[in-house]
């Protein structure tokens, strides 16, 4: 499974990078906000860093404009994945922008009809948002291991891209659905390296290291 990582801001993603850990990064608007940078700017920034498709997403509603917001963005590097919503006017967008040779990620999938009509509309990655269903008592995972079904069946090449993750656990559910990819914010990446019994046995040994006054270098 992919790691993309969900964030705008600069320092955690080299952090996570230099480790081997970011296949990819996902921006939305509300990240861009957060990070209090241009989007052209810091996109671009995103993309000289890692080489994986980094997805920006436009803010326009109809196609007409989705469409010049998202060959402006794809402008900005070889590796952008222009992101749009899962309505009409996105899936005419992702249509074209797939044409033209543009990478997209269809986002704010919530079902898997919806992600049924963006494989047809040739998205190089449906986002189906885990978290934002858990918070309403649905379950996000049966949507990721539905839509994996689906494309499966079919042979579908689009590639499930688990978002809005929220846990550790929510990736290894991920993992063993077969999510092609997962994005996370950096804090969930970092959760996943903690157990209890890591940190239980470390102490035992560190205790028993200074006891017995090994020294290494
Ligand atoms: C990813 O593409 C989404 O923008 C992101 O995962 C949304 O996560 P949230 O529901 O925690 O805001």
């Amino acid at each position: 499974m992919k790691f993309f990582v969900d964030t705008a801001e600069i320092d955690e993603i080299k952090e996570l990078n230099d480790l081997g850990m970011v296949d990819g990064v996902t921006t939305n608007p509300s990240l861009i906000a957060k990070s209090g940078r241009d989007i052209l700017e810091v996109t671009k920034e995103i993309c000289s860093i890692v080489s994986g498709p980094v997805s920006a997403e436009v803010v326009a509603l109809e196609a007409d404009d989705m469409l010049a917001e998202g060959r402006k963005l794809a402008k900005i590097a070889d590796n952008i994945a222009v992101k749009v919503p899962l309505t009409w006017a996105g899936l005419k967008t992702c249509k074209t922008l797939t044409d033209e040779g543009t990478m997209v990620n269809v986002t704010l999938c919530f079902s898997a009809n919806q992600a049924l009509l963006a494989a047809k509309a040739g998205a190089t990655f449906i986002s189906p948002f885990i978290g934002r269903l858990d918070d309403l008592n649905m379950d996000g995972l049966d949507l990721i291991e539905d839509i994996r079904t689906i494309y499966d069946n079919y042979g579908f090449e689009t590639q499930v891209l688990a978002a809005s993750i929220r846990s550790a656990n929510h990736m290894s559910e991920c993992a063993k659905i077969g999510a092609d990819v997962a994005t996370a914010p950096p804090k969930v990446i970092k959760a996943m390296a903690n157990h209890v019994l890591t940190d239980k046995g470390l102490a035992t040994f560190m205790a028993d290291a200074e006891k017995a006054g090994i020294k290494i270098v």
